[in-house]
């Protein structure tokens, strides 16, 4: 059975709190729980972690090394300029989907960057706690093109 990490960046444990006008009222606990039911739904065993902090994020990173077989995170403003969480991304080597609640291209023009989706398989940005769940199949699809 495949091992997918789905990883969360800053202030993404503030979901349901933060800015419900641009993110909505589900929380992360929320999203982590819609995330396993598809999970289980498509046959994989998900992982979470969230972490405030670039470096703590980065060595959960690297412990999927060889333990799980791909990543989906929401990296939060991480995405607009950590080439360290870029390059922990690229060092293991899994695919990865990148995810957003928001739709950044629609947004301030600093988040138009992201500078960790040249190292994903692809991006799902816009469809609110659901592109989560849209970002585990396009994994799970990845992993499996049959499914
Ligand atoms: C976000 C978008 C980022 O620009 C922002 O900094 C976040 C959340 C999203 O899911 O829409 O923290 O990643």
């Amino acid at each position: 059975m495949a091992t997918i990490l789905v990883l969360n960046g800053p202030n993404l444990n503030m979901l349901g709190v933060r800015e419900p006008g641009v993110y909505g009222t589900t929380t992360l606990a929320d999203i982590e729980a819609l995330v396993s039911h598809s999970a289980a739904d498509l046959g994989v065993k998900t992982l979470f972690f969230q972490s405030n902090h670039e470096g703590a994020l980065i060595d959960r990173i690297h412990e999927a090394y060889g333990k799980a077989d791909g990543i989906i995170i929401n990296p939060g403003a991480l995405t607009h300029y950590s080439y360290a969480l870029r390059d922990a991304l690229s060092s293991v080597g899994l695919p990865v989907v990148e995810v957003h609640l928001s739709n950044i291209h629609k947004r301030e023009p600093f988040r138009h960057v992201s500078v960790t989706a040249p190292v994903a398989v692809g991006q799902i940005a816009g469809f609110g706690a659901h592109s989560y769940v849209l970002g585990l199949n396009a994994l799970v699809h990845h992993l499996q093109p049959r499914s």
